[in-house]
């Protein structure tokens, strides 16, 4: 199987790493050898293994009916989407890491892929490594998932895990996590909570099988966190911890992403540093909690490359993920607090 890359940074560079690494697992696993064709990228890399490789247009893998999985690991809307809709409408399968192309795109690009009769995948868009995608379409599949609650942002879990232990204050741990390359330049997305809810839409979206419009989720951030809260956090024994969640109630839903401080009795109480993790309550299975690394190179090329290989031994079939355009009217988290 002949694939392409689309974005060669952090993401993109992983899984040319884990399908160099772990070939030939992935052979036996896919059926086939997986070989990166091509990587899209808009920077040239002297010296690199697959400098060769490197092409500066998308067209390029479009073209190519050799390619017939594409990996998206660019990031943002634009010019992703116009990419990603291009491999599908010339009948590729394609996988992408990006949240901000599937909380906007999803149910459409979903669509669009079933016109064509291939796959558009995403585990990796949502808890990184974590696989929750993936279990909640079919390991969870008999139950009715009444909740949803993860900690979904590596970068705020580590600020809030360096705050409760250092006393430190929020403009101190930002500019660490910035230093230490977690936090970007620019840490809007982290810090006011927009990544956890375009995570949680994703997830809400998959567990109703309609569209969940991130901007109708309760978003609040940790910037109003002070030293001071930990203080009183640490009396009461608890952690204080950015929550998106999301629960079923009747028919309907409602989801939100605000800091809590936690019991140390709740599973999410003693989840730090940078990792994620998603506890899931089945009307059947009971509770259920996945946790791991939720960013980072390798940790997200693992689910993006898993995509790979199930979409590589299902090549000639499309494996169907519920999610509809239809709009997700979501309940006003105040009408529900409990
Ligand atoms: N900025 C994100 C985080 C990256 O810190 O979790 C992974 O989606």
């Amino acid at each position: 199987m002949k694939i392409a890359v689309m974005g060669y940074g952090t993401i993109g560079s992983g899984v040319v790493e884990v399908i160099r690494r772990n070939s030939l697992k992935l052979e036996k696993k896919a059926g086939e050898e997986i070989e990166v064709k091509y990587v899209l990228d808009l920077r040239e890399f002297p010296g690199d293994p697959m400098e060769e490789c490197v092409v500066h247009d998308y067209k390029t893998i479009v073209n190519d009916d050799e390619v017939k999985v594409v990996v998206e690991t660019m990031g943002g809307v634009e010019p992703a989407y116009t990419f990603v809709k291009a491999m599908l409408e010339a009948k590729k399968h394609v996988t992408t890491s990006n949240k901000a192309l599937v909380a906007a795109k999803g149910a459409h690009l979903l669509e669009i892929a079933k016109e064509n009769g291939v796959n558009f995948q995403f585990e990796a868009s949502v808890g990184g490594g974590i696989p929750i995608i993936r279990n909640i379409n079919s390991c969870l599949t008999a139950d009715i998932l009444e909740e949803i609650t993860g900690i979904l942002n590596g970068t705020t879990n580590y600020m809030l895990t360096k705050m409760a232990e250092e006393g430190a204050d929020f403009d101190e741990v930002l500019k660490d996590a910035q230093e230490k390359g977690y936090a970007e330049k620019d840490p809007t997305a982290d810090i006011e909570g927009y990544d956890p809810c375009r995570k949680i839409a994703i997830l809400t979206s998959i567990v109703s099988g309609k569209t969940v419009n991130f901007e109708d989720i309760h978003c609040e951030g940790i910037t109003k966190i002070t030293a001071d809260d930990f203080k009183y956090a640490k009396k009461l024994n608890r952690s204080i911890k950015l929550l998106a969640s999301s629960r079923q109630i009747g028919s309907n839903y409602v989801a939100m992403v605000a800091p809590y401080m936690l019991d140390s009795s709740h599973p999410l109480y003693s989840v730090n540093d940078v990792f994620n993790a998603v506890f899931v309550r089945g009307n059947v299975l009971g509770d259920a909690m996945f946790y791991g690394s939720g960013a980072g190179s390798l940790p997200t090329a693992s689910a993006v490359v898993a995509d790979v290989v199930e979409m590589t031994k299902n090549k000639d079939k499309h494996l169907e993920i519920e999610w509809s355009e239809e709009k997700l009217n979501l309940l006003d988290y105040k009408d529900t607090e409990s």
